[in-house]
């Protein structure tokens, strides 16, 4: 879909507004507005605790769903609280694993130390790991910036021989992608694929488009045909009818997600054809950052955010 201009600079504008310091300290120390986003939030995040993303997880395997599970979080700039975010996976993977077994956990590995040292995230990756092994639980690295993406590909190689239950992200929107997946196939991880959230320059990657659309579909392709461990990671409709044309879906080692409150009507049509389908969902006390994220890369959802504030009930009904 082709936004206005005004529409996208209100995007960049949100963006913005995502990483002001000043302006979330204000909304979070507002007695007005803080409630009344976080009832906007509740389209996109089970809450601000690890029981209510918990308690929505359940929810969400009764209904014949899988999930992956995020504490939210990025770019930790100290070692106490990294080591904290790590403790909250520790904890979440337990919790979780006490109630259901082999479930995803997904997590952004500078939330767990990249940002200020690799042997940290290296460390901290590989204890969660590990802990995820004794549940069958699969733990998803997320993609971020491209001046990461070495230094995440070295990490996720460095875990995943010993722990195949770690996989990995991939943007598709990256020229270097089709490059790096042929790599990848080499290791036993899954392999998420995403068309790509960041801002990048046009010198290393494509912009939403056709030619992006029909990279995306090659790109699965090659994962799906070496029988390698996928899931495809997008609400594109477009894509999505593509796909099961194809009849993807049906091949067990293929399963489908999408991020919570974002077309679950297309999910659960996938799920009643006989895909896998697996809801990312997200809790923790940094909503806010993931809240701009999702109406910035979809300006229509700004109208959506009045209409929860206004009739929260609406938002909580995510028809799954
Ligand atoms: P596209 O952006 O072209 O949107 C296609 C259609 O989907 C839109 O027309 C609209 O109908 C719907 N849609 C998309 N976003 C919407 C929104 N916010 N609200 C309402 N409707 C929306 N990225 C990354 O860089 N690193 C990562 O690790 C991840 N991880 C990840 C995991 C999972 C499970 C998913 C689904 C996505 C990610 N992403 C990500 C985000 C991804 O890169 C991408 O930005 C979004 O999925 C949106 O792109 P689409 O593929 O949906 O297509």
């Amino acid at each position: 879909m082709a936004f206005s201009k005004e529409a996208l600079k209100a995007a960049n504008a949100l963006k913005s507004i995502a990483r002001n310091e000043q302006i979330k300290a204000y909304i979070q120390q507002s007695g007005d507005l803080y409630p009344l986003l976080l009832r906007a939030a509740k389209r996109f995040v089970a809450g601000e605790t690890r029981n209510e993303g918990i308690g929505k997880a359940k929810e969400l395997i009764s209904k014949g769903y899988g999930v992956s599970l995020e504490y939210i979080g990025e770019n930790t700039r100290n070692i106490e609280d990294c080591t904290e975010a790590k403790n909250e996976f520790m904890t979440l993977i337990n919790d979780l694993g006490k109630q259901q077994k082999e479930e995803t956990i997904s997590l952004d590995l500078s939330h767990i130390g990249l940002s200020i040292d690799t042997d940290l995230a290296l460390n901290h990756l590989q204890q969660l790991a590990n802990e995820a092994q004794k549940y069958g639980h699969t733990v998803m690295i997320s993609m971020e910036e491209s001046m990461k993406t070495d230094q995440i590909l070295d990490l996720y190689k460095k875990t995943t021989l010993a722990y195949p239950n770690v996989g990995l992200t991939i943007q598709a929107h990256l020229y270097r992608s089709e490059e790096d997946i042929r790599e990848l196939l080499n290791y036993p991880g899954k392999i998420r694929l995403v068309k790509g959230a960041y801002q990048e320059s046009s010198e290393i990657s494509i912009p939403r488009s056709k030619a992006l659309n029909e990279r995306y579909l090659n790109l699965i392709n090659t994962i799906a045909d070496a029988n390698h461990p996928l899931s495809v990671a997008t609400h594109d409709k477009g894509l999505i009818e593509d796909l099961v044309q194809r009849e993807l879906f049906n091949r067990t080692h293929v399963e489908y997600e999408m991020l919570y409150g974002i077309r679950p009507d297309l999910l659960r049509m996938l799920k009643e054809q006989g895909a896998h389908a697996r809801v990312y969902l997200t809790y923790g006390s940094e909503w806010y950052l993931y809240l701009c994220h999702r109406l910035a890369e979809y300006p229509p959802n700004v109208y959506t955010m009045f209409a929860d504030m206004v009739n929260p009930s609406e938002s909580e009904s995510n028809i799954y």
